[in-house]
């Protein structure tokens, strides 16, 4: 677990932990105070002189830097998004298919995935899904009946945000390599709460976004594109992705080379107040650690699942470590439930099969035994609790 004074310091980077009990990052993570910071520095910046600019473009780069370094990549292997489903489509649109060539999802997975590749059934791919009940992990194995010589992609959420699944990145990167299919991860359920080594992993492009455990508001996506990949081209262009953008903003159609690195992927501005928030996360999130940030869950997460087992509650998704890491969902009617944490105000998620808590690093074990207690007092009154008997 974080140790006591490290959390404490944490915790105070996130008033939001002194009026809620907030259980909810798998949906969002509460602004920290650095955070903030960096977004009214980066306001006032604009406020008072529109600028300058070629600061606010070198902070990217350094930005960009730090990205690179949460997944063992080159800072040449990153560029930036809007968010996780726009990353997904680039890459959908950037891996050379041909019409008979397959794709291989995961049934039931985040839509914002398999839309990106349904999308290209008009262009005569065929997307097949393998299934997989929600208290197991995609391994290798999972995939292996749905691939043949025509599969080029297979494509998955590292942690799935339904039942909070860990996926054996590691023996599916494996498979991929060795049948030379691109391996493509949507990891916005894990980047910043799961140490990510898209080398060891046999990633070949991994898309999230950064309004979880990546700590700044929507509006900004990370895409890591591996070297080396020059088959992969951009859907869409503008000068930010050519090798030798004109000087004198003038188009040139006889010089189109792109270049060489992800930025190919990049068109027009970025999103510089969300960028610079992104600075100042990853510099509260290293300085905590993200091994340790997935220790400190897993801990709560073992905690958690005891006291359930007291309760006799059960959860959706697996319950051995290494298939599980921040996200328990707790069977328990939606409508109900979701009502009564809403009126005790505790922020937690409705999902499919039952109310989502979702642990993150500024999460105790006082925050466990808190839910644990309104759980009892919810089952023994039928949820019909109010505040007044929780107080
Ligand atoms: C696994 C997963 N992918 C993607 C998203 C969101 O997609 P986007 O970043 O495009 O809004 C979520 C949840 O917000 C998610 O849980």
């Amino acid at each position: 677990m974080i140790p006591t004074a490290k959390l404490a310091a944490v915790r105070e980077q996130f008033p939001v932990t002194t009026r809620q009990l907030y259980l909810d990052s798998a949906h969002q993570t509460p602004l920290a105070l650095s955070v903030r910071e960096a977004l009214e520095a980066f306001l006032s910046e604009g406020f008072e002189m529109a600028g300058p600019k070629p600061v606010w473009l070198r902070r990217v780069e350094e930005t960009r830097e730090s990205v690179a370094t949460f997944f063992n990549a080159a800072p040449t292997e990153i560029a930036f998004t809007k968010n996780t489903s726009e990353g997904l489509n680039i890459a959908a649109n950037a891996v050379p298919l041909r019409a008979g060539d397959n794709v291989v999802l995961i049934e039931g997975d985040h839509p914002n995935n398999a839309y990106a590749w349904l999308n290209l059934k008009r262009n005569g791919i065929e997307v097949r899904f393998a299934p997989l009940p929600d208290d197991e992990i995609a391994t290798a194995k999972t995939f292996e009946p749905y691939i043949d010589a025509r599969t080029k992609v297979v494509s998955l959420s590292h942690v799935t945000f339904h039942a909070g699944q860990v996926h054996d990145l590691m023996s599916i990167g494996r498979l991929c390599k060795a049948r030379g299919i691109y391996l493509i991860v949507d990891a916005m359920q894990s980047v910043g709460v799961i140490p990510l080594d898209v080398k060891a992993l046999n990633i070949s492009v991994l898309a999230a976004g950064t309004h979880k455990g990546l700590l700044v508001p929507q509006g900004l996506g990370v895409l890591y594109i591996a070297d080396g990949l020059d088959e992969l081209q951009p859907a869409y262009l503008a000068m930010s992705s050519m090798a030798n953008p004109p000087a004198d903003y003038v188009a040139r159609p006889d010089d189109m080379a792109l270049r060489k690195d992800a930025r190919r992927f990049e068109f027009g501005n970025v999103n510089l107040p969300d960028l610079h928030a992104l600075h100042a996360a990853i510099g509260l999130i290293q300085s905590v650690g993200v091994a340790a940030i997935q220790k400190h869950v897993l801990a709560l997460g073992d905690l958690l699942l005891e006291r359930l087992d007291a309760l006799g509650v059960s959860v959706v998704g697996p319950r051995a470590r290494g298939k599980r890491n921040h996200i328990y969902v707790l069977k328990l009617p939606v409508d109900k439930w979701t009502d009564y944490f809403a009126r005790n105000n505790v922020r937690v998620s409705p999902e499919r099969g039952g109310i989502r808590v979702s642990l993150a690093m500024f999460n105790t074990v006082g925050d466990i035994e808190r839910l644990i207690e309104m759980l009892r007092i919810g089952l023994t009154t039928g949820t019909l609790a109010a505040t007044e008997q929780i107080d």
